[in-house]
C-alpha cells in the first residue's frame, strides 16, 4: 500500500503530539516541515521514530511540492494566509491530494467559509482535526449502548467539559489572535462532542440540526490583579484592557429532523481548572442507560512524597498541562490514543489514500464555527439565540465577537 507523505506547517505543541500518534499509524510519514520555531526538533523526532526524513522547507509552496497532504498546525491567526499559499501552490502545479486543519477551522464564519472555498477550489480532499469525536472511550461506549438506543430511544442529554489551568503560548491568550478565549479554544471540542454523543447510530455527523444556543462567558481567575500581572509578565497580554473569557458554559439544543425530538448538549470549558492537569469529562444520558468518561482516571498512578524531594522526571509527559510534579499523580500511558489523535490520524490517512475526505471534513468545521460563534453571540446578548432564524444565520456570517475584537471588557466586566 502507498504511504501518505505529510507536510507539516506549524511545529509546536500539537504537531509533536500528533507525531506521537503517527508512530501508531501505518502508511504515513512526515515528508516536509515548514521552517519555523520547532521545525528542527520535529524533524529530529520524525527521524528517531521511523516517521521519515523530512525536508525543512523555506516556503509553503516547497512543503506542498514535497507532500501528498499538508497539515496546518500553526496558530489560528495564520491559517488563512497559509491556505491561500497552499491553493496558489496547487494552481502552480503542486500535486497535493489533501489538506488537514487543526481545530478551529476559522476564528469567524467568514474565515471558515474562505478556508473551504480555497480547499475545494484547489480540488483538495479535507480533514478537520477534531480529535474528541475519534476517542475510543466515547465510541466504544456508543457501540456498546446501541441495543439500548434501539430499544429505548436515543440519548437525550450529553454533557461535556474540557478544562485545564491555561494554555502554553502567548497567542492563545490574545483574544484577537486566537479568536476569543476558552470558548473559541476548547468550546469547539465540547460542543462538537455533545452533538456526536446525541447523534443516532448510523447518521452523519451533521444529522442533528442545531436549533438554539444559550451561553455565559466569564473571567473568573485570570482577571484578578495577581493573575493579570502573571499574564502580563509571562505572555505580554493585559487582561485589564483586552480580556478573554477563562470560563464558558452553555446549552445547545438540537432537533432530530426525522422525529422532531429535541435533545440537549451542555458544555463547560475553563482555563482555571487548578487540578492535576487536563481533564476531559463527558457523559451521555438516555432513557434507562448512560455513559461516562473522565480522562483523569488512569489505570496508572505514581506517588512522590516530600521526602523524595525532586518532582516527577517529566510532568508534561505524564499528563498534558500537568500542574504538579509530586504527590499522588495520574499518568496516562498513551495520551495520544486516549484523546483520539491516533484514530483521527488513521482515519485521515486511510481516507486520503482512498481518495476520500476524512470522516470530519472542513464543511463540518464550518458547522462547529457556526455553533461556537452563536455561543459568543448568546453570551454577549444574554439571551437564547434561535439558530433556525434566517436573520440570525445571516448575522452570524459576518459576526465577530466583542471579545475577539479586543472589546471583552464590555462583556466580561459588566
Ligand atoms: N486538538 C487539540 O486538542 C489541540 C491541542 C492544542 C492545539 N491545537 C490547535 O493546534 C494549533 C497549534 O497549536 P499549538 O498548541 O501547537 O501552538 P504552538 O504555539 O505550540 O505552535 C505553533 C507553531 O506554529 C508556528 N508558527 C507561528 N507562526 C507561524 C506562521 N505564520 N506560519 C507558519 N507557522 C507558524 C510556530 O513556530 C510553532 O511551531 C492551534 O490551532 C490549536 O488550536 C489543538
Amino acid at each position: 500500500m502507498k504511504t501518505l507523505k505529510i507536510g507539516i506547517i506549524g511545529s509546536g505543541f500539537i504537531a509533536k503530539f500528533l507525531a506521537v500518534a503517527m508512530k501508531q499509524v501505518r502508511h504515513c510519514e512526515i515528508s516536509a516541515i515548514y521552517k519555523r520555531g520547532g521545525a528542527d526538533e520535529l524533524a529530529d523526532i520524525a527521524r528517531k521514530n521511523g516517521l521519515g526524513d523530512p525536508k525543512i522547507c523555506d516556503t509553503v509552496a516547497e512543503v506542498c511540492n514535497h507532500s501528498d497532504a499538508v497539515a496546518i498546525y500553526s496558530p489560528n491567526y495564520t491559517r488563512l494566509a497559509i491556505m491561500e499559499e497552499i491553493a496558489d501552490a496547487v494552481q502552480k502545479g503542486a500535486k497535493l491530494t489533501g489538506v488537514i486543519c487543526e481545530k478551529p477551522l476559522g476564528r469567524t464564519m467568514a474565515e471558515s467559509r474562505r478556508m473551504v472555498e480555497l480547499a475545494r477550489g484547489a480540488n483538495l480532499l479535507t480533514a478537520y482535526f477534531e480529535n474528541q469525536l475519534h476517542m475510543n472511550a466515547i465510541n466504544n461506549a456508543l457501540v456498546q449502548l446501541r441495543p439500548q438506543q434501539e430499544a429505548m430511544g436515543n440519548f437525550t442529554l450529553a454533557r461535556s467539559t474540557e478544562e485545564h489551568a491555561g494554555p502554553h503560548n502567548s497567542w492563545f491568550w490574545d483574544p484577537s489572535k486566537q479568536g476569543g478565549g476558552v470558548l473559541s479554544d476548547m468550546g469547539c471540542h465540547s460542543i462538537a462532542i455533545c452533538r456526536h454523543i446525541l447523534t443516532p447510530p448510523g447518521k452523519s455527523p451533521t444529522f442533528l440540526e442545531p436549533v438554539a444556543m444559550q451561553c455565559d462567558t466569564s473571567l473568573l481567575k485570570w482577571g484578578q490583579p495577581k493573575y493579570r500581572e502573571q499574564l502580563k509578565e509571562r505572555y505580554g497580554v493585559d487582561y485589564s484592557k483586552t480580556p478573554a473569557e477563562d470560563f464558558a458554559t452553555g446549552i445547545i439544543t438540537f432537533r432530530n429532523p426525522e422525529t422532531g425530538q429535541l435533545v440537549k448538549g451542555q458544555f463547560t470549558d475553563s482555563w482555571m481548572y487548578d487540578k492535576q492537569g487536563l481533564r476531559l469529562s463527558m457523559d451521555g444520558l438516555g432513557p434507562g442507560y448512560a455513559m461516562e468518561v473522565n480522562t483523569l482516571i488512569s489505570p496508572l498512578e505514581i506517588f512522590i512524597g516530600d521526602e523524595a524531594a525532586a518532582g516527577a522526571a517529566d510532568a508534561e509527559t505524564a499528563l498534558e498541562k500537568s500542574t504538579a510534579s509530586r504527590g499522588l499523580l495520574a499518568v496516562q500511558p498513551n495520551e495520544a490514543h486516549l484523546y483520539g489523535y491516533v484514530t483521527e490520524t488513521e482515519d485521515m490517512v486511510n481516507s486520503f489514500l482512498n481518495g476520500e475526505d476524512a470522516m470530519l471534513d472542513w464543511e463540518f468545521g464550518v458547522e462547529v464555527t457556526f455553533m461556537v460563534q452563536a455561543a459568543y453571540m448568546a453570551a454577549e446578548q444574554r439571551k437564547t439565540i434561535d439558530l433556525t432564524d434566517s436573520g440570525v444565520k445571516k448575522e452570524l456570517e459576518s459576526y465577530r465577537s466583542l471579545i475577539s475584537q479586543g472589546k471583552g471588557a464590555e462583556v466580561l466586566f459588566s
